[in-house]
């Protein structure tokens, strides 16, 4: 019996073909594949710009760069997300500010958002946890308080909200294609998309050593590129982008389980997790019967050692502390099959 594995990167004939060309062709960066990549994603989602660059992790450091984010300032994100989240604004010189999720749909908690808006925030970065949209209250709120909202989308291609797709709901959005993510790039590779006309012209900047068309650095920026193989093999992946959604959110439909999405918005189903009281034997339980399944993100970003001076690494996030470390994630990808869904169903109803 064939391992179930909790995800797995799509890779075929017409990826290869592209990669090869692309190589082919001598040229490998700053070609028309990374240009043409991120056309194709900003109409995608309906953002004003995309520029690929080569990671998530890069596309958060750049939002909090466009953003003039850094030392003196806070940017509030959640408790619980991966650590990148937090990291690049540490990264620029600012401090996070860690908030509490929402004991639901496990995103930022709006409420404490608001409660900790300082003079100094200049920005929330909200994560589409697991491909479940955030609130749509975090527009409200950094609207009504004059500040950015940064989307990490990293986890959420194809999610929408309101029926605005990830990529276009906040100011600036950050997408990775880490080969276990929605959809890929044949190695690391990532996505900044902007709905605002005024950043659009500085995303192209601002991974290439902030230069304009004269060469001339008129901001501080370094080689985030991405490579043109790369982007060869994400313009292929993002056509088949709308069909993979859909097949996750066939396969969140068909596997027997109670974790809510939000009623406004159309889970993008990176994840599949689910809260499990005991996720130690949850886990062995589906190890056992050959599916992959683990804990994400078991430590608070708070409690991680990197943060051990920030003023929060003590402190108690109520429902991160509570659930964290008890949400599974089981495959959901759509490479999983009936037969599959069938194996996952049984443990779930064991
Ligand atoms: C929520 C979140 N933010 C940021 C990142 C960072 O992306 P990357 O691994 O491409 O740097 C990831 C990827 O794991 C993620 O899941």
């Amino acid at each position: 019996m064939d391992r179930i594995p909790l995800a797995k990167p799509f890779w075929d004939e017409e990826c290869e073909k592209a990669a090869i060309a692309a190589l082919s062709s001598g040229r490998w960066v700053k070609g028309p594949q990374a240009k043409n990549f991120g056309e194709e994603f900003a109409k995608w989602c309906g953002a004003a710009a995309a520029v690929p660059c080569q990671s998530g992790s890069a596309a958060l450091w750049a939002a909090m760069r466009l953003l003039g984010i850094g030392p003196g300032d806070e940017v509030i994100v959640p408790g619980m997300t991966f650590i990148a989240t937090a990291t690049s604004v540490s990264l620029v010189g600012a401090t996070p500010i860690f908030a509490d999720i929402e004991p639901d749909y496990w995103c930022i908690c709006p409420d404490d958002v608001e409660a900790k808006i300082t003079d100094k925030t200049k920005a929330v970065i909200g994560v589409h946890i697991f491909g479940q949209p955030f609130s749509s209250r975090l527009r409200e709120i950094c609207d009504k308080h004059g500040i950015a909202l940064v989307e990490d989308a990293a986890q959420a291609h194809g999610a929408s909200l309101n029926g605005i797709k990830a990529g276009a709901i906040g100011d600036i959005a950050c997408f990775s294609f880490f080969p276990s993510k929605n959809m890929a790039v044949g190695g690391e590779g990532g996505m900044i998309t902007t709905t605002r006309h005024d950043l659009a012209q500085r995303l192209t900047r601002l991974v290439d050593h902030g230069r304009n068309d004269q060469l001339e650095s008129i901001e501080l920026g370094t080689n985030l590129r991405m490579s043109e193989v790369s982007a060869a093999i994400g313009r292929i992946q993002l056509k088949h982008l709308e069909n993979w959604t859909s097949v996750r959110r066939q396969n969140a439909i068909t596997i027997n389980h109670s974790t809510k999405t939000r009623p406004e918005s159309e889970h993008a189903w990176h994840q599949l997790c689910i809260l499990s009281d005991n996720p130690g034997e949850l886990i062995s339980k589906f190890n056992d019967a050959g599916i992959d399944a683990r804990v994400h993100y078991p430590i608070p970003c708070n409690r991680h050692q990197v943060y051990s001076e920030h003023h929060q690494h003590e402190n108690s996030l109520q429902v991160c502390d509570e659930i964290a470390h008890k949400l599974v994630a089981i495959p959901v990808h759509p490479s999983i099959t009936m037969d599959d869904i069938q194996r996952i169903n049984s443990v779930l109803s064991h």
